[in-house]
Formats: structure tokens, C-alpha cells, sequence
């Protein structure tokens, strides 16, 4: 046994083809949950690695058969439209592959628009009551909308998200965190057998599903089923139902959070800065506060608030593992052998000094230059917020068009002001990226609240 071990220690931390490679963490060549753990509890990992990849180069071991990358020239060879490197598949578990293009070309239609509205609408209306308990907290209301949207997307029938806003009550979605959630779970099944004492958060994911399954029950009736939906899509691809329906679910994590992030940290900026906002509003109400994509494309103001918005949020902060193809890699002046998992967050670009100075800071500017010359070049080749190549997110266009309506109709109708004034240093005060924990999302570690004045 003591011989199996040292044997295996000896190989780990000298002989290995990742032996050369500096370690994230004393015991990155045993484990990565050893040495991940307390700060990925924390949600601190792809905050830190960040700063060590500065100290120790672009290519760091972070597992025995693992290694994380900073560097855009390897993350466009990974990535890239005919790149070799394949998902992991232990973290990606098989998701939705050859519905993709059939589903999303139903984002082009305008019943997506008109889907949208109406939700936005209802979301609207709303605010002016929540407004009248203080400031609004714009996590919980922009996720309210964002889960809504999704779930008339995904299965044609709205969660009741925003009606779960007026009466205060826990979503009963679970969007983060799956092997983590199924975990916890199995744990609170336990407690349940031996002490018959149910917890919430169980009780709230069944009545999802409960819900998600009515959803494929009403799909099938075609007297209550709904129009277009994800689940009607899917289902009618010739795919089982079953397989449909945890698509449809699965639909909802990377849909909902990093949209309503993103939205919330736009909301909050404006509110910081009253000339922006202000500029903004006159461009939209010159366009007539369209509704049609292509017409919201062409505001550049608009653009820039929500282009900003997303780089700035870098709500998708996952590392995205990825596997050394046969035969092996050759990565910054290093042999990686195949089978090795390689990994990056795309939000670290979008933080990178030199693309985006003070990267910190919400400066929707950035993207107001349309001119072609090496700082824009810089800008754009570092904007990857979706990712790139063959598994760049699905749900980009999605993610625009509703950022684009949802801040346009909330300016329309409100003023924005901040929940908090005495963070404001004048009308232009650029906002700085809030403290936060990230783990597949971004979760800002304070409420973000603005208080909406009704327009007139
Ligand atoms: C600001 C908003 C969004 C950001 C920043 C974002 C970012 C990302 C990123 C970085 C990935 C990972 C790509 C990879 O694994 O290589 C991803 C995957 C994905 N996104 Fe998005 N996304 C956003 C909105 C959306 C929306 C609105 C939808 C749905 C309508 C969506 C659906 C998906 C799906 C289905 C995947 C694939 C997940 C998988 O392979 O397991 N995303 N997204």
C-alpha cells in the first residue's frame, strides 16, 4: 500500500507530462478538489486564477490530468470553428446536439418579439407596485422577467415569475450548481426519511418539475397547448419526450441567469450615470422606441449600453473544459498529452487591461467608436463573452434581442435612479463592477437596488 502510494505520488508530482507545469496549489497534482475546494466554495476560482496565471505564466496545472489556460492566442486554438479539442463530456453530459440549429431558427420569427413584449410588459407594470415597498432589488426582479421569457420560450407557458414577485414567495427553479443540487438533494431525501422534516428548497424543485411535466402534458393537448415552444420543437424532431422535456428544463440555467445578471448590472450603471441615461433615452425616443431587432441594432447608443453591459457583468464565468485531442497538443512551448483537460473562463478576456482599460468600470463609450484602427481590432478580438467557434452559446442573438427590449421599454416608462445615492460622485459617474462570487454565474455579493420614477 505505502509503495502503491509513494509510487503514484512520485509520478504525480515529478514524472508526469504535467510535472513541468507550474501547480495552482500544492496539491493540484493530486487532486483538484483538494485544492480548488475552499475557494470554489467561496466562488473565488475564476476570480484568482486569473492573478496567479500573472505570476506564473499562461498555462497552470490545476488537477493531476488538468490545466487552465490564459491566453487568447491558445483560447482561439481550443475554441476555434475547426478546433480538434472536444467538450468534456463528464461536465457537458450530451447537451442538446442536434436540435440546435432547427430550434434557434425560430428566434428569427417575430413571434419571439411579440413573446417578449409581452412579458416585458407585464414585468413593467409590476415594478410600479414592487416600487412602492423602497428601492427595487434588481436581482430578484430582472431574474423574475428573465425566467419568465425563458420558460414561455422553453415550454410556451410563463413559470410565474413575476407573480411570484407581488407575493414574495421562492421561485421554484434551480438553475445552478446541478451536481452540487442533486447532492443536496439526496442529502434532504435522507433527512426526510429519518426525521420527516421537508425542506423548501426540495419542495420548490418538485413543484418544478411538476410543473415542467404539466407543461409536456398540455404540449400534447392540442386544444390547451400552447404555440411555438423549445419542448414542441424538440419533441416533434422525432426526439423521445422525455428527452424533450430535460432539454426544456436544461434550457432554463444558461438562458435565465446570465441574461437577468446582465440586465440587472445595466439598470444599475444607468442609474449611476444620469448623462448617459439621459442621452440614451433622447436617441430612443428619436427612433420612436422601436421594437424591431434590426432597428434597436442600429442605435448605437443602445449598443454600446448593452454590449458594455455584458462584458462588464461577465455573468457566464465558468472555465469551459475542454480534452487534448489524439496525439496530443503543443501549447505555449509545452507538450500536453491527449486526454489532459484544459480549461478557461471567456470572462478573463473580458477583463484584460490593454482591450479594455479600467476594465472595472462600466463605460458603455468603449463601443462608440465605429472607426477600424488597432484599439478597436484589440477591443473586438477580446469580446468573447459567448464564447467562440463550434459551441459558442446558442442563445446569443436570444440574449440581445431581449436585453435590447427589456432596457428600452424599462427606460421608456421609468426614470432610474440609485437605490443608494451617496456612491455618486456626479452625473456621469461610471459605475464599478460590484464584489461578487462567481461560480457558473456571477452572484453579486450586495443587492444592486435603483428606484424607478414613472416618466411622463
Ligand atoms: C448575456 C447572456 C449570455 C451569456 C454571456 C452566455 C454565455 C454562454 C457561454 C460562455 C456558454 C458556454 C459555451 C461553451 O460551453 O463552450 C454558453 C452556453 C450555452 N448557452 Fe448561453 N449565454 C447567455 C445567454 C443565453 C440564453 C438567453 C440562452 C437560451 C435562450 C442560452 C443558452 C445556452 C445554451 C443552451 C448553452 C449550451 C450549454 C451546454 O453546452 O451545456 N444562453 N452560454
Amino acid at each position: 500500500m505505502w509503495f502503491i502510494t509513494s509510487s503514484a505520488l512520485l509520478y504525480t508530482y515529478f514524472l508526469s507530462p504535467l510535472a513541468s507545469l507550474p501547480n495552482a496549489g500544492i496539491l493540484a497534482p493530486v487532486s483538484r478538489l483538494l485544492w480548488e475546494f475552499p475557494a470554489e466554495y467561496r466562488g473565488r476560482i475564476t476570480l484568482d486564477l486569473p492573478k496567479l496565471h500573472r505570476a506564473l505564466g499562461p498555462l497552470i496545472r490545476i488537477g493531476p490530468n488538468q490545466v487552465s489556460f490564459y491566453s487568447l492566442e491558445i483560447y482561439k486554438a481550443v475554441h476555434g470553428p475547426i478546433s480538434l479539442f472536444f467538450k468534456d463530456s463528464r461536465v457537458y453530459s450530451q447537451f442538446v446536439q442536434d436540435g440546435h440549429p432547427a430550434l434557434f431558427s425560430i428566434t428569427k420569427v417575430p413571434a419571439l418579439t411579440e413573446m417578449m413584449l409581452r412579458q416585458i410588459d407585464k414585468w413593467i407594470n409590476c415594478l410600479a407596485i414592487l416600487d412602492a415597498k423602497g428601492p427595487l432589488n434588481l436581482g430578484l426582479v430582472c431574474r423574475a422577467l428573465e425566467s419568465d421569457i425563458l420558460s414561455t420560450f422553453a415550454f410556451g407557458d410563463a413559470i410565474g415569475g413575476i407573480d411570484s414577485l407581488e407575493t414574495g414567495e421562492e421561485l421554484a427553479i434551480y438553475v445552478n450548481f446541478q451536481d452540487l443540487t442533486g447532492l443536496w438533494h439526496l442529502a434532504a431525501a435522507l433527512i426526510f426519511r429519518f426525521s420527516g422534516w421537508e425542506l423548501s428548497s426540495v419542495i420548490s424543485s418538485q413543484r418544478f418539475d411538476n410543473w415542467a411535466n404539466a407543461q409536456l402534458v398540455a404540449m400534447k393537448d392540442s386544444e390547451k397547448g400552447s404555440g411555438l415552444s423549445f419542448l414542441k420543437v424538440m419533441a416533434g424532431a422525432r426526439m423521445p419526450e422525455q428527452t424533450a422535456l430535460s432539454e426544456a428544463k436544461e434550457m432554463l440555467g444558461p438562458g435565465t441567469d446570465t441574461t437577468s445578471a446582465t440586465l440587472a448590472h445595466i439598470l444599475y450603471a444607468l442609474s449611476l450615470n444620469q448623462i448617459f441615461r439621459a442621452d440614451l433615452v433622447t436617441d430612443l425616443e428619436a427612433s420612436d422606441w422601436p421594437t424591431d431587432m434590426s432597428a434597436l441594432e442600429a442605435i448605437p447608443r443602445l449598443v454600446a449600453a448593452v454590449k458594455e453591459g455584458i462584458r462588464w457583468t461577465g455573468a457566464a464565468a465558468a472555465m469551459l473544459p475542454r480534452i487534448v485531442p489524439r496525439g496530443g497538443q503543443l501549447l505555449a512551448g509545452k507538450h500536453l498529452p491527449e486526454g489532459t483537460m484544459i480549461s478557461s473562463s471567456p470572462i478573463w478576456y473580458l477583463r484584460d487591461e490593454i482591450a479594455f482599460p479600467n476594465p472595472e468600470l462600466y463605460r458603455p463609450s468603449r463601443w462608440l467608436d465605429p472607426g477600424k484602427n488597432e484599439a478597436t481590432s484589440l477591443r473586438d478580438e477580446y469580446y468573447i463573452p459567448f464564447s467562440r467557434g463550434a459551441s459558442t452559446c446558442i442563445g446569443n442573438h436570444f440574449a440581445y434581442l431581449e436585453l435590447f427590449l427589456s432596457l428600452s421599454q424599462v427606460l421608456k416608462r421609468y426614470s432610474i435612479h440609485p437605490g443608494d445615492q451617496s456612491t455618486v460622485t456626479g452625473p456621469s459617474h461610471e459605475a464599478v463592477l460590484p464584489s461578487r462570487r462567481e461560480w457558473v454565474a456571477a452572484v453579486p455579493v450586495h443587492r444592486l437596488k435603483v428606484t424607478p420614477r414613472e416618466r411622463h
